[in-house]
């Protein structure tokens, strides 16, 4: 045997009994922390015992483990059951959703496990999307922190606390590549780069299932949408998806590679279509990327109703057809449909679905089912269920959480100082805007079982830092609406005092999140009329901007000297706000998305290609003056460049970058393919690169310094930078470190005109730099 294939008999040896191991050829780097026995769950009897089972089966009750009905709230419209008691007793009911008390978990469980003739237990599933009791920011702030181990970190504590209510499975993380601003649910991932992107899907992975998947206090993640929903036509929820096989392998599939190396139990389907044909009947993306490229094993669920919507899309006429064309393209389990229910003990014994294939389905399912304990320990223990939630350190992390994901954009100096942090001399300040005092939108979107009562808002905090007679408030205006009476008393309150905090944003729940899309950007309502007339008051405006998305807000990021993304930043919004505002906390969040100037320019991410007619910064104050000026990719009535690019941020401190150094200029492509392809790839760097990086401030900071790649030559034209690693960094003032990047051989591999990944012979730019549009340079080459 050569040792490739003893290496691969290995590996599918590994795989039958560890099904969610990871898988042995990683595709993309791991983060430091990635735990490999992280999810080795199964044990070789595992196996066995789901044979016994599927030996015991009904063609009735395999199908019953495909089926998973919503109980409680809805979370969409659709064609679920809710007569499913007696379902569950005759074994015809897989997986239950949204349902959130560990008595009610338990009430179900004990039909299947105590009523059905087998004792299957069933899976209860809930979108524990940033948090489950205890909130924290929404998944677009918690990735701006950049910041792997405290994003593990929250999902551990929502694993703890919904664990604790009986749910072991969440819906989460959505890792869909968005570029969009437009789109709802860019506020539910973690933005638009694919590197970073795969970076914290590990990191939630990691989080949600533990070291173990069978520890009581561990849940299933499940990697959503699969695949391609994020790039929606027009950013308009649901919607269309063309996406080339080059563009999907290099953007939009890569984090969820990520997740199925970490090891993800679940995945779902997406309810887009994908170049026509839906994302949740596409053998392409379920079954030969998915299974058989990538050997996933756990579980692909369908998103809700996603079934029932094939007839819509327009690829079936019926129930039967959905369910067929589903099936076979690798979905596992049907969310709310009930087409599986219906029709697939039919579609058996008619022949066009082999029974072998559903028993590999429900193989899968029950693996998690072992995976997770739940034939030993299948109920929730009631009595602990309250003391999991809320705990100190866990409301600890949501305010360090927040804090670390608020992206100070801009800071101008006021008298002799930068306006932030505020001056201890602002002894009255003006809280103005309706988001300065409202609960309910702290906890965002998704909100899991997040209560307003556990939020609190920068109103009370403000009035416990400061006192509340040195705190002026008024709502100004409301989210949307609002009178000529709110605005005038916003002005009387603002006049009166030395320094003005203006709250202002989206509502998470209508405005942010699933079928939220927005074709203005803009502050809705009258805000941006009380920002204006704040500014106008002439006393030193800081503009915090709660909202899912980047916001278009050209006006604002002129006229105010200082504005801070805060998003949705949780239950620890307002201390969280308060220490950041009074210096206690140095903002650290750089932007995981690029913050467009105008809706015009959106679908807008910073790793784009160049075009063969680029075009440099534009003068819009006059007409392009010759050919060279006007037949350029551009507008002729707006820059190309973002308002702010993807990885900027500001700080309290100031950073300066030395040169870069770079251990070789150049490499040889043969020797990294050979890497690439090797099986056990060698643990060097191909590449070490480093520079200097001095907080020149008075304050500590923390700088993420990001590394960026170029390549010019190759098969296929690569992006004009794409993120390639990045460091978080304390600095003291005055000190110096010396930041190195080791590279290993995939961050050369690009997806090159064979749908493969490997080195090119290529001229190479490489950046250290503070944000994707700035930073210090080398070059090198790809040599053949
Ligand atoms: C529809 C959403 O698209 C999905 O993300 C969610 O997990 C399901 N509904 C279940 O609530």
């Amino acid at each position: 045997m050569t040792s490739l294939l003893r290496r691969s008999a290995v590996a599918a040896l590994v795989l039958l009994l560890y099904p969610f191991a990871p898988s042995p050829a990683p595709s993309s780097e791991k983060a430091p922390h990635a735990s490999s026995e992280s999810t080795a769950l199964s044990d070789p009897g595992v196996e066995k015992k789901i044979d016994d089972l599927l030996h015991k089966m009904t063609l009735e009750e395999k199908v019953g483990q495909l089926v998973q009905y919503t109980s409680g709230q809805p979370t969409g419209p659709g064609t679920g059951r809710t007569d499913y008691e007696d379902m569950i007793r005759k074994g015809e009911v897989g997986a239950l959703f949204n349902i959130t008390t560990a008595r009610q978990v338990n009430a179900f469980q004990r039909l299947a496990v105590e009523q059905s003739r087998l004792h299957i237990p069933l899976l209860f599933g809930l979108d524990v999307i940033h948090g489950f009791r205890t909130e924290f920011p929404i998944p677009l702030g918690l990735s701006a922190s950049w910041n792997p181990d405290l994003i593990q970190q929250t999902a551990r504590v929502a694993a703890q606390e919904a664990s604790a209510a009986g749910v072991r499975w969440t819906f989460s993380p959505m890792v869909d590549i968005a570029r969009d601003a437009r789109w709802g649910r860019i506020t539910e991932g973690s933005g638009e780069d694919p590197y970073l992107g795969s970076v914290i899907a590990r990191a939630y992975v990691r989080g949600y299932q533990g070291t173990r998947l069978d520890a009581p206090d561990s849940m299933a993640a499940c990697a959503k949408h699969f695949v391609g929903y994020g790039a929606a036509e027009g950013g308009r929820d649901y919607n269309s998806t063309e996406i080339s096989e080059h563009t999907l392998r290099q953007f939009y599939l890569p984090p969820f590679h990520a997740a199925v190396e970490e090891g993800a139990a679940t995945i779902m389907s997406a309810f887009n279509s994908l170049n026509g044909v839906p994302a949740s009947a596409n053998p392409f993306t379920l079954t030969q990327i998915l299974r058989k490229e990538w050997g996933f094993q756990g579980i692909v669920d369908s998103d809700y109703t996603a079934l029932a919507e094939l007839i819509k899309h327009g690829i079936a006429n019926d129930g039967t057809t959905a369910a067929r064309k589903a099936f076979l393209a690798g979905v596992d389990m049907d969310m709310v449909s009930s087409l599986y229910h219906d029709h697939m003990a039919q579609l058996v014994k008619s022949g066009e679905v082999p029974e072998a294939a559903v028993d590999e389905a429900v193989r899968r399912i029950l693996r998690v089912k072992f995976a997770l304990g739940l034939f030993e320990r299948p109920y929730a223990d009631e009595s602990k269920e309250a003391g999991a939630m809320l705990q100190k350190d866990s409301v600890m992390l949501a305010r360090t959480a927040a804090e670390e994901s608020f992206v100070l954009l801009k800071n101008s100096t006021v008298g002799s100082a930068p306006l932030l942090p505020l001056s201890p001399n602002a002894k009255t300040i003006a809280l103005i805007g309706p988001l300065a005092n409202d609960k309910a939108n702290m906890v965002g979107s998704w909100g899991g079982l997040g209560r307003s009562q556990d939020a609190i808002t920068l109103r009370t905090a403000l009035n416990e830092r400061i006192g509340a007679q040195n705190v002026h408030y008024a709502k100004g205006t409301e989210i949307t609406g609002g009178t000529d009476d709110q605005l005038t008393e916003a002005v009387k309150v603002a006049e009166q005092a030395d320094t003005v905090i203006l709250a202002l944003g989206e509502n998470a729940g209508e405005m942010t999140g699933e079928a939220a899309s927005r074709a203005f950007l803009g502050f809705p309502g009258r805000q941006e009329e009380l920002l204006e007339k704040m500014v106008a008051t002439g006393k030193p405006c800081v503009l915090l901007i709660f909202s899912g998305r980047p916001l278009t807000l050209p006006w604002a990021f002129q006229h105010v000297p200082a504005a801070m993304a805060v998003w949705f930043p949780g239950i620890q919004a307002g201390p969280a706000l308060v220490r950041t505002l009074f210096g206690d906390a140095n903002p650290s969040g750089r932007l995981t998305v690029s913050w467009p100037r105008s809706v015009g320019q959106e679908p807008l991410f910073y790793n784009a290609l160049s075009t063969g007619r680029p075009a440099g910064k534009i003068d819009l104050t006059r007409p392009p003056r010759n050919a060279v000026e006007k037949y350029v990719s551009r507008y002729i009535d707006e820059q190309n460049s973002p308002q702010f690019p993807f990885g900027f941020g500001l700080s309290y401190a100031t950073f300066t970058y030395g040169h870069v150094r770079v251990d070789k200029t150049k490499i040889s492509a043969a020797s990294l393919n050979e890497e690439l392809q090797a099986r056990e790839p060698k643990q060097s760097a191909s590449l070490s690169a480093s520079a200097d990086i001095t907080n020149t401030g008075t304050r500590p900071g923390v700088e993420t310094v990001q590394c960026y790649l170029r390549f010019q030559g190759t098969s296929v034209a690569q992006p004009v930078r794409a993120l390639t690693k990045f460091q978080r960094i304390s600095l003291a003032p005055g000190e110096t470190k010396k930041v190195t990047f080791l590279l290993g051989p995939s961050a050369f591999g690009i997806w090159n005109d064979q749908q493969k990944l490997a080195a090119e012979p290529a001229k190479v730019t490489l950046w250290i730099a503070p944000d994707s549009s700035q930073g210090m340079q080398a070059t090198l080459e790809i040599t053949k």
